[in-house]
């Protein structure tokens, strides 16, 4: 198959919804109806086991088992499905964020019962600001749930884009009958139960009013009219706009039950894009120029999006989760990390199956490759085949919380260093040097990732820490025109300034006053609340 059209068979997209929306269930069935696995249960027996608890000696037990599951490729109608999962936790939206910066499109599950809820809400806007198109499945018709109007409404509401019913549900709870595809007119029945197929489902012709009105009584009716009424106030359906993030197909069924599932897969290969091109710099002549790569281009080029540390306790190694934005991998290929110009060398290099790692024997633009090496890689690198580019707009976002380490045995200060190092570089942490000396900061979005880190930073470096409270409460990332504005803002505030992990300088602060203050004082600086990796 020529490279053009691997890359066009390709779709890779983020799953996303709020806790108990019924995500795992429908990854599930993705991935029964697609082949890639043979029974239900697998997916869910393990998310089970790792949401047992959300105590954070779960979570790192897990690991291991989040790292499998967490990137999902499967094969249907001769599509290359790459689907991402994205932490439920929201202590660990970071990840969540960056995990959205290497797919193409999303699927959102929302609850019939309770419509957009929060965590969602949160991943929607990052979907936004990156125009990534939206998917939306309506999940649990079987039970009591909310007007599909009223489901509607609120979906065009919080997504700020209009929706367009690809299915309508005939009745809900006990007297839901299935739901009517709108594009091949025809009713599909609903019954319950997990063992059916998609092809096992029983469809009706809408040209057989009579026999559905006759089965189906006034939920038919009623849904006749909710249908008009939805079909009279949504836009026609219109790819284009759906690509740019301007409208979204809705799907509705019961994931639990295989139902309304089969028309989601085929949503992902009719509609869903194929790998999109990306945005990159390249320094030419001293010259930062950005450049559009295309998925078809020759050279290969990818993004780390995550990193794995330490899976195995024995070997510090670690998985750089790549998203391949153009060319195509072979084994043996001769790769370099742009930021350190070093040649990668990996020990092992994985391609992510539903319930394993394999060997890759190839891979292209929108997949998603599993690089294992002993470090040399961090969160926001670029690997390419020697071409000369960096791609951006991998986020970070500036914590909410700090506290201050203090090692408890001063000699393994060493191990501290190396260790936070590499938590910081896999993005578990936000660790800041404050220039003026003393201890390092950590910086979190949530505070289960402090007891993470702690916990890590005991079992994989044998460092003792304790964690005590500071008066920081965020950090701004700082920038400025000339080095000379820079220098001024840094002599102003001595004690304030804390290099990160990347090198990039920051601007510490108690509250949000400081920063309108400083602001104020210092109008030609930036001040960025998110640093994205350049
Ligand atoms: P999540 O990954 O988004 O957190 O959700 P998950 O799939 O685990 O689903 C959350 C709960 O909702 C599960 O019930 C699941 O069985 C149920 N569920 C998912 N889809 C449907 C649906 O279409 N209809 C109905 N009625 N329920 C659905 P649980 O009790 O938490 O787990 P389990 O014991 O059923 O496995």
């Amino acid at each position: 198959m020529s490279h053009a059209l691997e890359t066009r068979r390709r779709r890779t997209f983020a799953i996303i919804s709020h806790p108990d929306a019924g995500k795992t269930t429908l990854t599930e069935k993705l991935l029964l109806f697609s082949g890639a696995i043979q029974i239900a249960g697998s997916v869910k027996a393990r998310k089970a086991s790792r949401h047992a608890t959300s105590d954070w000696m779960e979570i790192e037990k897990q690991r291991g088992i989040s790292v499998a599951s967490s990137v999902m490729q499967m094969v249907y109608r001769d599509h290359v499905i790459n689907l991402l999962d994205t932490p439920g936790h929201k202590d660990f939206s970071e990840d969540t964020y960056r995990v959205l910066t290497a797919v193409d499109s999303a699927l959102m599950v929302i609850d019939a019962a309770n419509g957009v809820e929060t965590q969602t809400r949160r991943l929607i806007e990052v979907c936004r600001q990156r125009d990534t198109p939206i998917i939306t499945f309506v999940n649990k018709m079987d039970r009591e749930v909310r007007d599909p109007l009223d489901i509607l409404d609120e979906v065009e509401r919080e997504l700020g884009m209009p929706c367009v019913p690809m299915t309508w549900p005939v009745g809900q709870g006990k007297r839901f009958g299935g739901i009517i595809n709108l594009r091949t007119k025809a009713m599909t029945v609903f019954h319950a139960g997990s063992e059916k197929r998609p092809e096992d489902f029983e469809t009706i012709s809408l040209s057989e009013r009579d026999k559905l009105i006759a089965r189906f009584g006034d939920a038919f009716l009623a849904a006749e009219e909710s249908m008009e009424l939805a079909v009279g106030a949504s836009p026609t359906w219109d790819h284009e706009a759906f690509l740019a993030a301007k409208q979204t197909p809705v799907f509705f069924g019961s994931g639990v039950n295989n139902f309304g599932v089969i028309e989601v897969l085929d949503a992902l290969v009719d509609m869903a894009p194929s790998p999109r091109p990306r945005t990159s710099t390249a320094v030419v002549n001293r010259q930062v120029q950005e450049q559009t790569i295309q998925p078809e281009d020759s050279t290969f080029a990818g993004v780390v999006f995550k990193v794995q540390a330490n899976m195995d306790a024995n070997h510090r190694d670690r998985i750089a989760f790549v998203r391949v934005a153009s060319g195509k991998y072979v084994p043996g290929m001769k790769l370099k990390v742009q930021r350190t110009a070093k040649e990668l060398r990996p020990t092992s290099v994985v391609t992510f199956l539903s319930q394993r790692r394999e060997a890759v024997d190839e891979a292209y633009a929108g997949d998603i490759i599993g690089f294992t090496t002993h470090g040399g890689v961090q969160l926001g690198d670029t690997i390419t085949d020697g071409a000369n580019l960096q791609f951006t707009g991998l986020p970070f976002f500036a914590p909410e919380m700090f506290m201050t380490v203090v090692l408890k045995n001063p000699l393994r200060t060493k191990q501290l260093q190396q260790g936070l190092a590499q938590l910081g570089e896999e993005g578990a942490i936000q660790v800041f040097k404050p220039d003026a000396g003393g201890n390092m900061l950590l910086g979190a979005v949530g505070q289960l990732q402090f007891e993470v880190v702690q916990h890590r930073l005991k079992t994989e470096y044998d460092c003792d820490i304790r964690l005590e409270g500071c008066q920081y409460t965020g950090a701004r990332w700082i920038t400025a025109d000339t080095p000379q504005q820079l220098r001024e803002f840094e002599n102003a505030y001595p004690l304030r300034m804390a290099h990160d992990a990347a090198d990039a300088l920051a601007y510490l602060c108690t509250s949000p006053y400081d920063v309108r203050l400083a602001q104020e004082r210092f109008p030609k600086i930036h001040f960025h609340p998110l640093r994205e990796h350049a």
